[in-house]
């Protein structure tokens, strides 16, 4: 089909939330109703409807500095392979193009098909991993920290000013931040697991230690997103029970942009970098 034909690309709004979460849900991911509604109000989602229904979408979220995260490349199952996802991450581009911005994403292996040929170069990579965490939440929860030590922190990080996005995750009621021996982290609720990231630390002992006070602190199951170059993380975590579910590799279209200061040790989630 040409990648002209077919159903229109839609820009959809806030009301758009719950037919958004059936396909993330669909997908098996972790993002609920609140995340989506961070990428309606504060980004710009496309979709493409089969009648009523929502069958496809991609969101792109402005950072700071001309940058942008592209996420939320769902296609339903029953619509697959009919270059939905490419004339949607098409329309991302475009609208990236038009306001100067470099965009950014976190692929997943079916993803990365989908980006390779549209002119996507690889950055870093990432490892998803789950902890089925059985802990009784018995050990006091870490030290809190600021939103603004966190928001700081991940500035020197990601080269990104995400003030707004860390805020409207701390403000959530199952949100909490933890610091630790110059390390700091975000937890916030998933729809099937709790999300440790972003996490920063200044060496791979503090940053296990930590996650390990969080595990112990948290009843249900735990998932966190390690940048692989960080090995001395990722292979302590896995001798402690967590398992890697799959690697996303972040990607970039446009020049260019950050100058980042460190390298975190999981990042804030694949859908937001
Ligand atoms: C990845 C996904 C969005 C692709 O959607 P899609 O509409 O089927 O993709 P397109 O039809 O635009 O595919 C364009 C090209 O990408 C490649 N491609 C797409 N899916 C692929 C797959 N599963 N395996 C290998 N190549 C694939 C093919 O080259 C394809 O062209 P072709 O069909 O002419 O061979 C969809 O499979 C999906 O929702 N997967 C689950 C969620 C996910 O992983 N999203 C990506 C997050 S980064």
């Amino acid at each position: 089909m040409d990648a002209t034909d077919g159903p229109p690309v839609l820009k959809l709004g806030v009301q758009d939330a719950i037919a958004g979460l059936a396909l993330s849900t669909e997908a098996h991911w972790n993002q609920t109703e609140e995340d989506w509604r961070i990428f309606l109000r504060d980004g710009v989602v496309f979709g493409i409807r089969d009648g009523a229904r929502l069958v496809a979408t991609a969101a792109l979220l402005p950072y700071s500095g001309n940058n942008a995260w592209i996420s939320m490349v769902l296609v339903s199952g029953t619509h697959r392979r009919r270059g939905l996802a490419t004339r949607l991450v098409d329309a991302c581009l475009e609208t990236a193009r038009k306001n100067g911005l470099t965009s950014w994403l976190d692929a997943t292996p079916d993803g990365a098909a989908v980006y390779g040929p549209l002119g996507f170069t690889p950055t870093l990579q990432l490892r998803r991993l789950k902890l089925e965490n059985s802990a009784q939440a018995s050990a006091p929860v870490p030290s809190a920290a600021t939103l603004g030590a966190l928001c700081a922190r991940d500035r020197r990080a990601t080269g990104f000013d995400r003030t707004a996005l860390l805020t409207a995750f701390a403000r959530r009621s199952g949100s909490r931040i933890v610091a630790a021996s110059g390390c700091i982290a975000l937890i916030r609720d998933g729809r099937t697991a709790r999300q440790i990231g972003p996490l920063f630390a200044d060496h791979a002992a503090e940053a296990l230690a930590l996650v390990r006070a969080i595990a112990q602190s948290e009843n249900g199951p735990l998932l966190l997103d390690a940048v692989a170059s960080q090995a001395a993380f990722l292979e302590g975590l896995t001798t402690s029970g967590w398992t890697i579910e799959r690697p996303f590799q972040r990607m970039r279209f446009g020049p260019a942009t950050i100058a980042a200061e460190e390298t975190p040790f999981a990042v804030a989630g694949p859908e937001f970098g």
